[in-house]
């Protein structure tokens, strides 16, 4: 098919008009930036392969929107340029090339890296050391007045004071500066918003950014007092009087020795290796950040290059955004389907239209649950926002409702399992959708597949592919089925060489010796996790004696409580259960757990409290060996206390306490004394 480029560029230029829209005015986009990004670059291309449809009002050429009514305008007195974008190594390369050629062949002396802040740029005005004007970057020439909002954000000063961060030596305010920044909202203010939308029953935002933006664009000054907002200054506009400044690196102290909030992030570097390098450092820590990046701006550090290399119609020369690999773009949802997990959790999960995004490829992703299906309600035939960030699972954002097909049919829940066909079910309270069938074969692969696993009894060899196989050849329909194995038929199986049958049996034979709370872990019972089957082990020290433990007998035990204790009880008093804890005895399983040592109870009635890092003890350990002693351990101290163990860097209250309430102070040996004859030592000196 060939694409008419007029065409073409028409539709680009229209949908970016509309994107813009949303974007600047409405801080409301339909789709991620980096889909946006795309556009853009789509269209820049077009453009310069076919230099007879240039036009200067093209989207390509201009940055933003259009101000919003809303506020009064501000015309910049300098321009509030955007960027231009690299998308990867060779890209920045090509823009160092760029330069050294403008400087005639001279490779730029250093550059400062800087984070690329997503949130929303604002110009702030100060005269004579007061902020009288702050603005938003608009559409570059003519921004929006947001002076009141501004002054609500604690990070922004209402005046600049010579040597705001200490270092105020022969620092002069000068009499006109105008500081350009990112607003932002960091994460944790965020999420602290959004938990306090859901406590209200109200919608939930979308994130940081749009938010950041939303806030500060507020008619009411106190809706953008109430949200937590923070600000970076990055940049100058235009400044008359104060220092002579050689590099851009240099107007970083000089800002914030005049109280501005600089990032502790930007870095100097003299080659485009080290670019690159700090490009990946930014990589690396980027979810470390409790706030959200999505680049790394480059700068020329020298202001007298910066003024050489000047600007193209759109942006600076001397300066580039390096992008980030997207988190968020939009594709199509072709199909909803459900999974079913090993304990018959039904979980709806989206086909995808395979698509770049966070570091790879994606073609499916979680929906969670029934409700979230709903509320977001996607359908198949949709597009949507695929989000990934970091080590994330992939998931659907939501749909690009302007994008959906006239008449697209809500999609609906199954109603049966769509392995056995038995009917689901979802437990009252709960928000999973379950298949009640205990045999149903997806269930029975889940329960093998954990049984086996790493974390539980470790039998090497045994990957979900075998599982898979011998589930469908009948070989296994639980647990206790492993140790009874048909090797001979197994050898006789494609893919299975003589060796991989002995590994196999081999793996299987050791497992038998695994540890009981291995075994507990391995069982899959709801709500035992590797630690309580170790709990559980320790506490009963045989399989039998759980077996016959009544639900006040677990919940009795250090660490447990009912609702192990129920989950435990019923699940022992399950014949089905019962018959696959026969087979494994049968095979000779480890069934006892470690040996129980009676541990003399020599702090009964007592209470310690221990303050600073013990030398002989972990945190655990000085816990349980006052409470296996029957003693108890708050964490502070009160007129109970028996006595206080000071450590290392004991808590400054705990001991001020202790001296008002005349209760002793113990050193380490003098704890361990106690420990053994539950008597207290005299005072520590
Ligand atoms: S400098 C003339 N530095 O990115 C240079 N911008 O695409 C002006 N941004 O409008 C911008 N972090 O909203 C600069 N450290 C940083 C930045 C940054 C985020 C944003 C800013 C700007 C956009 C450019």
């Amino acid at each position: 098919m060939t694409i008419d480029p007029a065409a073409r560029i028409a539709e680009l230029r229209q949908q970016l008009a509309r994107h813009n829209e949303s974007y600047y005015e409405n801080d409301d986009p339909e789709i991620p930036d980096a889909e946006y990004d795309l556009l853009v670059a789509e269209l820049r291309q077009l453009e310069d392969d076919h230099p007879e449809f240039a036009d200067g009002s093209s989207p390509s050429q201009t940055v933003g929107g259009a101000p919003n009514t809303q506020f009064a305008p501000v015309e910049h007195r300098q321009r509030m340029m955007s960027l231009g974008n690299a998308f990867d190594a060779d890209e920045l390369r090509d823009w160092a090339a760029k330069l050294e050629r403008a400087l005639d062949g001279q490779a730029v002396p250093a550059y400062v890296c800087e984070l690329k802040f997503d949130g929303l740029a604002v110009s702030l005005r100060y005269e004579d050391g007061e902020l009288v004007q702050a603005a938003t970057r608009g559409n570059g020439r003519v921004g929006e007045d947001v002076t009141h909002n501004v002054r609500t954000i604690a990070d922004i000063p209402h005046r600049l004071v010579a040597g705001g961060s200490g270092d105020s030596d022969g620092v002069v305010v000068p009499s006109v500066i105008e500081i350009r920044g990112e607003v932002y909202m960091a994460i944790a203010d965020f999420d602290a918003l959004n938990a306090a939308q859901v406590a209200a029953g109200e919608k939930t935002y979308v994130n940081p950014r749009n938010t950041a933006a939303g806030s500060l664009r507020q008619k009411d000054a106190t809706i953008t007092a109430s949200r937590k907002l923070s600000f970076w200054s990055y940049q100058l506009g235009e400044v008359v009087g104060g220092p002579e400044l050689d590099g851009h690196s240099d107007t970083f102290s000089f800002l914030a020795s005049l109280g501005m909030p600089v990032n502790e992030h930007a870095k100097v570097v003299q080659t485009i290796d080290e670019v690159w390098a700090f490009v990946e450092h930014v990589e690396a820590i980027r979810h470390d950040l409790p706030y959200e990046v999505d680049g790394v701006v480059v700068k020329v550090d020298s202001l007298a290059l910066q003024n050489t290399l000047g600007f193209t119609a759109r942006a600076p020369r001397w300066a580039i955004a390096y992008k980030l690999p997207p988190e968020e773009r939009t594709t199509k949802l072709l199909d909803i389907a459900v999974s079913v997990g090993a304990g018959g959790q039904v979980t709806p999960f989206a086909m995808l239209e395979p698509v770049f995004v966070g570091g790879s490829t994606v073609g499916t992703a979680t929906l969670h649950n029934q409700d979230q299906v709903r509320e977001k309600d996607v359908r198949p035939g949709d597009t949507v926002i695929v989000r990934k960030a970091g080590d994330v699972i992939p998931e659907v954002v939501g749909p690009v409702l302007s994008e959906r097909p006239k008449g697209l049919p809500e999609w609906v829940f199954p109603t049966e399992c769509p392995v056995c066909d038995t009917p689901l079910i979802r437990p009252e309270g709960e928000a999973r959708n379950r298949c009640p069938n205990y045999t149903c074969p997806q269930q029975v692969r889940g329960r093998i597949q954990h049984f086996v696993s790493r974390g539980a009894m470790d039998i090497e060899g045994f990957g979900e592919s075998r599982v898979d196989l011998f589930v469908s050849e009948g070989m296994l329909s639980d647990v206790g089925d492993i140790y009874s194995l048909d090797f001979e038929r197994i050898g006789a199986m494609e893919g299975f060489g003589e060796t991989s049958v002995t590994n196999l049996q081999s793996a299987i034979e050791e497992s038998k010796k695994m540890p009981l709370g291995n075994l507990l872990f391995g069982l899959r019972i709801q709500h035992v996790g590797a630690t309580v089957g170790e709990v559980l082990a320790a506490g009963f020290g045989n399989l039998d004696a759980i077996i016959a433990a009544e639900k006040e007998q677990i919940s009795d035990i250090e660490g447990l409580g009912p609702v192990i204790a129920d989950s435990v009880h019923a699940w022992f008093n399950d014949p089905d259960h019962l018959a696959v804890i026969d087979k494994l005895r049968a095979a000779g399983l480890n069934l006892e757990g470690p040996e129980l040592i009676d541990v003399p109870q020599t702090l009964e009635g007592l209470t310690v409290v221990v303050s600073g890092g013990l030398t002989g003890f972990s945190r655990d350990e000085v816990q349980t060996a006052i409470k296996s002693r029957g003693g108890k351990s708050p964490g502070s101290v009160s007129k109970k206390t028996t006595a206080l163990v000071l450590g290392e860097n004991p808590g400054g209250s705990k001991v001020t306490k202790a001296e008002e309430l005349g209760i002793p102070t113990l050193n380490e040996a003098q704890f361990v004394e106690l420990l053994e004859t539950g008597q207290v030592p005299d005072a520590a000196p």
